[in-house]
């Protein structure tokens, strides 16, 4: 099999890593980055440092970018003699942003000639090259077949989530949303217990055990939200309510931060004030319920 060429952009915390799980490969790699010096321990491993971008875009038919935002990677690329450059090749673009971003960069690809993927990394760079690996990849289907076998060096788990090519970045803000939710909520609840002199490894124990219950909420909430029904005689808002307060008081007396308590409770009481005293948890969903526009 020929070796996998392979043009990294982007070489921070992120992009150094898809770099060395090339490298880990066997590909031949050539990399840029704005400050060269990041380039050191990945040339070390056997990457190609280009003297600059164009050099970087011309080494590889598939260019994998990984930069701050869009706006950074525009300033780089969006150059009519880097446009003519990409001409015939793929651009995956894997900088964190919107469907907005994804749509414009891909119109401006398909004017320029060259193909274009948009994706997103759901994960650490530390993950990154391993099968575990999640990452999302959005735009023409044919062009994800086409490098399928190389983005999934990337990642076991590289997902092509649809034609459209904002479908990734859309997808990334969904899961990340839910992220920092569960991760702040763990800072909250590790405050809580270290002032009851429960260990942070005594919760994420305890928590281990949750999950499940966890889990079947999602499911629960999934298929409430769907069909927009919230009736049930499992836990009512108004109980729901009374527990979250409690929380929120518990806080309280401990003098820990209590912020986000209070917005759950401030949602609750939304719910409640909206009829859905004797309705189930999915019925805060009302409030996030976009209005005016269309939807599933
Ligand atoms: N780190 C993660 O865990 C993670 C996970 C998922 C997605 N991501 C996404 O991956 C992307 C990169 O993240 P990162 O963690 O690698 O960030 P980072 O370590 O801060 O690196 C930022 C990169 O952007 C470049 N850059 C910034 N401003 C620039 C400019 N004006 N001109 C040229 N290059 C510029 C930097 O170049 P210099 O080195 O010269 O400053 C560097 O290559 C982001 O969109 C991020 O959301 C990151």
């Amino acid at each position: 099999m020929d070796k996998l060429n392979v043009s990294v952009i982007g070489l921070g915390q992120m992009g150094a890593a898809l770099a060395r799980a090339y490298l880990q490969k066997d590909a031949r790699v050539t990399v840029w980055n704005r400050s060269t010096g990041k380039a050191t321990p990945l040339v070390e491993q056997g990457a190609e440092l280009a003297p600059d971008l164009e050099t970087a875009i011309t080494a590889s038919d598939l260019i994998i970018v990984c930069v701050a935002d869009y706006a950074t990677s525009d300033s780089l690329l969006k150059q009519p003699h880097v446009e003519s450059l990409l001409k015939g090749r793929t651009l995956v673009q894997l900088t964190t942003g919107t469907r907005a971003d994804a749509e414009r960069s891909a119109r401006w690809a398909a004017d320029a000639g060259f193909q274009y993927l948009d994706g997103a990394i759901m994960d650490y760079p530390v993950v990154v090259g391993s099968n575990e690996c999640l990452l999302l990849a959005s735009g023409a289907q044919a062009v994800y077949e086409r490098h399928e076998q190389a983005l999934k060096v990337l990642g076991g788990r590289f997902t092509y989530v649809g034609e459209q090519p904002g479908a990734a970045n859309v997808l990334d803000g969904g899961l990340l949303t839910i992220y920092y939710a569960s991760a702040i909520g763990f800072m909250q609840s590790a405050g809580m217990m270290m002032a009851e002199h429960v260990t942070p490894e005594t919760l994420k124990h305890a928590l281990d055990a949750f999950k499940p219950v966890i889990d079947r909420t999602f499911e629960y909430c999934t298929d409430r939200i769907s069909r927009r029904e919230y009736a049930g005689t499992e836990a009512s808002v108004h109980v729901h309510t009374l527990g979250v307060k409690s929380l929120l008081s518990r806080a309280k007396s401990a003098g820990i931060e209590h912020g986000l308590l209070q917005l759950f409770v401030d949602y609750l009481e939304k719910a409640n004030e909206g009829g859905h005293e004797a309705d189930e948890l999915p019925a805060v969903f009302e409030a996030f319920r976009p209005r005016g526009t269309a939807t599933v």
